[in-house]
């Protein structure tokens, strides 16, 4: 039997991830979105793509849950993209509301399903998701790690003229100013990226990541990325339809592990058919774990923020 994902929110993130999946021919695809017509205008534009690209999966668009039940996976995309001058933290409270209606109702109609979260402030909507669902942690899963490498690995390899592909990367923590892009443990085909280059150009690049979506945010200035967010999102998706048992970088509940407690923080973990199957500790050094302190208290101040909201 085909696998089957719901994409809430038919904008630019939801749209491209949708398009993408059935490109891959990874599941029929369900697009919901508030506004009418929007998903089922897009969902029949991709299936009209169909018989030129040569997939075969069903692609729809709905305003409501029916049609989503059953859902191995639902990604969450819905809510409002950031403009120039705001960060993704300005978002907390209009997207706290959109992420909780989602859930509330995507879950009903697929009591198994793996939730992605994509929505900003991600490990702060994260949060929302696990506490609505009552899903176990192993099934709520936020999509940032994977993007902010993503980032990582182009400026690199765009810097040193090698291929992306050959561009491993690590960034832990939350997904913003505060991320911590690990360059202990990047490297080009196993080279470590400081035998490649000097320390200064490594910083930029650090900064340059942190950065990533904001300079998105910048040129476009009516909305932020989504190209790479979807393909990011994609990749998850694949690992888990297809058990793949990636090691990618993901925001996930950690319950004591890296010393924080009931927090979503990215951190390495193996993604297949049951979600999250293994977080992986790796060892610090002093200065990372502080960052990595500083990026989980940034999420913690916005979750006390939905902990009062919640009330
Ligand atoms: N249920 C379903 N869809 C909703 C809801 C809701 N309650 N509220 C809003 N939406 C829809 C909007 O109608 C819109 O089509 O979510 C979609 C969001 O699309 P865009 O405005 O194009 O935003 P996008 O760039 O896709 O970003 C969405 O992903 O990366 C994050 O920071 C980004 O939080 C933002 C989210």
């Amino acid at each position: 039997m085909r696998k089957k994902v719901t994409v809430v929110g038919a904008g630019n993130v939801g749209a491209n991830t949708a398009q993408k999946i059935a490109a891959k021919e990874l599941a029929d695809v369900v697009l919901v979105d508030v506004v009418e017509g929007v998903p089922q205008g897009k969902g029949l534009d991709m299936l009209e793509s169909a018989p030129v690209e040569g997939y075969d999966v069903r692609i729809t668009g709905a305003n409501g849950y029916d049609e989503t039940a059953g859902s191995d996976i639902v990604v969450i995309t819905a809510g409002f993209p950031r403009k120039p001058g705001m960060s993704r933290d300005d978002l907390l409270l209009a997207n706290y509301e959109v992420v909780k209606s989602a859930t509330e109702q995507a879950v009903k109609q697929s009591p198994n399903a793996i939730l992605i979260l994509v929505t900003n402030p991600l490990d702060a909507m994260c949060w929302t998701a696990l506490k609505v669902s009552g899903f176990p942690r192993e099934r709520v899963i936020g999509m940032a790690g994977v993007l902010d490498t993503a980032r990582f690995r182009t400026f690199i390899a765009e810097e040193l003229g090698v291929s992306f592909e050959n561009v491993t990367a690590m960034v832990l923590g939350g997904h913003g100013d505060t991320m911590v892009p690990l360059v202990r443990f990047t490297n080009v085909s196993g080279i470590p990226l400081s035998e490649l280059t000097d320390q200064a150009t490594i910083d930029r690049m650090v900064q340059r990541t942190r950065d990533g979506g904001a300079e998105i945010v910048k040129y476009l200035k009516t909305g932020s990325a989504y190209y790479a967010p979807a393909a990011s999102t994609v990749e998850m998706v694949e690992s888990i339809l297809k058990d793949k048992k990636k090691v990618l970088p993901c925001a996930v509940y950690l319950q004591g592990e890296y010393g924080f407690n009931e927090l979503f923080v990215g951190v390495p973990v193996k993604l297949g058919s049951k979600g999250v199957e293994k977080i992986y500790e790796i060892k610090l050094d002093e200065g990372e774990k502080a960052a990595l302190k500083k990026s989980a208290d940034a999420v913690e101040e916005l979750v006390s923020v939905l902990k009062k909201q919640a009330k």
